[in-house]
């Protein structure tokens, strides 16, 4: 086999056992990449290390809650020991908010919810994960935000101001780390076809008006599979981006220019 993207890279990708997550740690692997995978669930975090090695890739299980301190301290150490050092960081766990509601009647407790795992998690994974970055001499963060922090997504907005705190948490991980060798950068999708999309569509009272008024916001007229986003993940966090980072990615089909 030639050489390839991120051959000898060691990435760990929180939330990959389902969804863009897992879809980015199988594209990593693909191109050569030592993978640890993050999950909340053990048993479903194992079947993606072992579909990975049964496609010839290395994957190491990382189960953990990202939204809690031990949580994503057990997630970093079983990469550290799985892997034996941190190249790229890949912060994908998140929750799509199934609120509907405007700001003034949402629950405290709800709005906590959406920013543990989407602001809090990244951080958490972060700060941990950065000194082995620093230690391998540098390396790169990607976090998987929305184009809901650049855009409003009526009925959701700590969803929104979540992700916006995430793409501002990475500027400064861009900027405070550059002299050391650490790039930083947020993808924003718009609509992809994943299980927690879909969830989504299927809570709507009327399924098919919200599809299609969803569809017609996408002016390449759908919704974006999974490896769409994991291949600018690949260039993203590989060694043929060298001068990207502090940089918001809109991989939307177009849906915030409309
Ligand atoms: N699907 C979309 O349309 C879409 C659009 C824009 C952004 N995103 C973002 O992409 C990311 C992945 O979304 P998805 O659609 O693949 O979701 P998904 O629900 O299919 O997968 C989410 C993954 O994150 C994990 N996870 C959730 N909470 C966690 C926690 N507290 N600790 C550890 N792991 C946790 C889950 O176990 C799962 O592996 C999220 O950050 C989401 O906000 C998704």
């Amino acid at each position: 086999m030639g050489v390839r993207t991120l051959d000898g890279k060691r990435a760990l990708v929180t939330g990959a056992s389902r969804g863009i997550g897992r879809a980015i740690a199988i594209a990593f692997a693909a191109e050569g990449a030592a993978v640890a995978i993050g999950g909340r669930d053990v048993t479903r975090t194992c079947s993606v290390c072992q579909e990975i090695g049964e496609r010839g890739g290395t994957a190491t299980p990382c189960p953990g809650d990202v939204g809690d301190e031990a949580g994503a301290a057990d997630v970093v150490d079983a990469a550290i020991r799985g892997l034996g050092g941190l190249d790229v960081v890949v912060n994908n766990a998140g929750v799509i908010a199934p609120y509907e509601r405007q700001p003034h009647e949402w629950e405290p407790a709800d709005f906590d919810a959406v920013l543990r795992t989407n602001l809090r998690g990244p951080f958490l994974v972060s700060r941990l994960a950065i000194p082995h970055l620093l230690a391998a001499g540098g390396g790169v963060l990607l976090h998987v935000s929305s184009i809901a922090a650049v855009t409003v997504w009526e009925g959701e907005f700590a969803y929104g101001v979540a992700k916006a705190g995430l793409n501002m948490f990475s500027h400064h991980l861009a900027v405070e780390y550059a002299a050391q060798g650490i790039r930083s950068n947020t993808l924003l999708p718009a609509s992809v076809a994943t299980e927690a999309h879909e969830a989504a569509l299927a809570r709507a009272p009327d399924r098919a008006v919200v599809e299609r008024d969803l569809l017609a916001r996408h002016p390449v007229g759908r919704f974006a599979d999974v490896r769409e986003i994991a291949s600018a993940a690949v260039f993203l966090c590989s060694d043929q981006a060298p001068f990207l980072t502090g940089a918001e990615v809109r991989i939307d089909g177009g849906y915030s220019r409309r």
